[in-house]
Formats: structure tokens, sequence, C-alpha cells
């Protein structure tokens, strides 16, 4: 599973710094998540803007791509929630 969250400047304004963070301690301490199948992990890459936050007139910042499946708006917890199913569903 790959995971790059864009540290572009919008991004970054709207938290994207806070969602690497997340992500990190979430990746150190995968071993805690009895869902999680032993040996399980992810990749996390960070990008520079796409040009995908300005696609819309709405606020679509922070942008994380999880498997090519693009989140816009994302929060911590939605992309942690995202790569632990997906975790469990790779078992
Ligand atoms: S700054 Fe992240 S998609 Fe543009």
């Amino acid at each position: 599973m790959k995971v790059k969250i864009c540290t572009g400047t919008r991004c970054v304004f709207y938290g994207a710094d806070n969602i690497l963070d997340n992500v990190t301690d979430l990746k150190e301490s995968l071993y805690e998540y009895p869902s999680v199948p032993e040996g399980a992990d992810f990749e996390i890459e960070l990008c520079s803007c796409d040009g995908t936050c300005k696609t819309s007139e709405k606020r679509i910042a922070p942008v994380v791509t999880i498997d090519g499946e693009k989140m816009t708006k994302a929060t911590s917890p939605q992309v942690m929630e995202r790569i632990l199913d997906g975790l469990q569903e790779e078992e």
C-alpha cells in the first residue's frame, strides 16, 4: 500500500503536516493494532502539488492518495481509518 501526501502550500496550510505526523506514528505503531495482519506495512511518499487543489472553487486540500485513490479535504482520522481498512483487506 502506498500513501501519497501532498506537501504543496495549500495542502500544508490545511493540515497536511499533521496528517503526515499521524500517519508516521501509525506506521511506527502498526503492531499495536490487533486488526492489522502480522507483517503488514505501507509506504509513505511525499509529493508536490499536482494541481488537484485548483480544480474546484471549493476547498479540497489537503489531498492524500492511497493506492491511486484520491482523498480530498482529508483528515488524519479518515486517512488512518482508510489505511487500517486497506491493510486488513490485503490479508
Ligand atoms: S497543494 Fe496539494 S494538491 Fe495542490
